[in-house]
């Protein structure tokens, strides 16, 4: 779905991404890993088409998009929600909902898909409520929400769970799985999730069959909920594979601080 291939990424002068190629095969969920700094926002941000490269190519669905506004790219099927959540703290919830349709305004969609409130229902509670006043895993979902309003193929997420507590984080891990799939639903006779919203994300999730693109720091949780992984260290990719098969040996090389 998503294939990058041989990129080269420059702040000015300082060279950060190296000859970097990775595929996201469609309905995969990848885990991008990697210690802090070694580019993995970069990469993010150079798909999204929010900074430029300067050799290589990115394609979505075999179109290229290396040079696309990031505009297009929503269009295309790429949603975004950044690292620290970007979310408007004076905008009411309704209203940063509705900044992720602005995203790609050529589309024309004018009302955030009902289908939104049935996978985060604390947004409907709260859709007058400044983004600010939220909490921080409220904020999130809020991010993620206004990422899947334009229906995404492929959906990128920078550390979602990043300064967030454990049961939120175990909750938008459910989430993802149910956007993507490809390690199941989590079964809620095992893992206690509310009926009700276990059986209406089910649903949606069998319409959307998210592709899935995702920095996270948290091994068990990566382990849980993704399937694949690729390894960056300093800009270059060292390691893909199936998570299944990221043992100690790696993640004492590339990963343990
Ligand atoms: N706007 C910028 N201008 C110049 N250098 C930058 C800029 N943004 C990031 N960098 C540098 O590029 C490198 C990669 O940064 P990046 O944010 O992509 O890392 P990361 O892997 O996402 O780290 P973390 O795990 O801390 O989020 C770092 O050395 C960083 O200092
Ligand atoms: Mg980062």
């Amino acid at each position: 779905m998503l294939s990058i291939s041989a990129i080269d990424q420059y702040y000015g002068e300082s060279h950060t991404l190296w000859d970097l190629t990775l595929d996201v095969p469609e309905g995969s969920c990848m885990c991008l890993m990697g210690r802090n700094g070694v580019g993995k926002t970069t990469l993010l941000k150079s798909i999204m088409g929010l900074i430029p490269i300067r050799e290589g190519s990115i394609k979505m669905d075999g179109e290229d998009i290396s040079t696309a506004k990031a505009e297009v790219r929503a269009e295309l099927g790429i949603g975004y929600v950044p690292q620290g959540r970007e979310i408007f703290p004076l905008l009411t919830v309704e209203e940063n909902l509705k900044t992720g349709l602005r995203a790609a305004s050529k589309m024309g969609v004018k009302t955030v898909p009902e289908q939104i409130y049935e996978i985060f229902p604390v947004l409907k509670q709260m859709l007058n409520r400044r983004g600010g006043d939220l909490s921080g895993g409220q904020q999130q979902q809020l991010a993620i929400g206004r990422a899947l309003v334009l229906n995404p193929k492929l959906l990128i997420l920078d550390e979602p769970t990043e300064g967030i507590q454990p049961n939120i984080v175990s909750e938008i891990g459910d989430v993802i799985m149910r956007l993507n799939r490809s390690k199941g639903i989590p079964d809620p006779k095992v893992e206690p999730v509310k009926g009700e919203v276990y059986q209406t994300i089910s649903k949606i999730n069998k319409e959307m069959g998210v592709t899935i693109l995702i920095v996270e720091q948290k091994l068990p949780f990566a382990r849980r909920v993704m399937d694949q992984f690729c390894i960056l260290e300093r800009g270059r990719n060292v390691a893909t594979g199936k998570m299944s098969d990221l043992n100690e040996q790696i993640v004492k090389q590339y990963l343990t601080v």
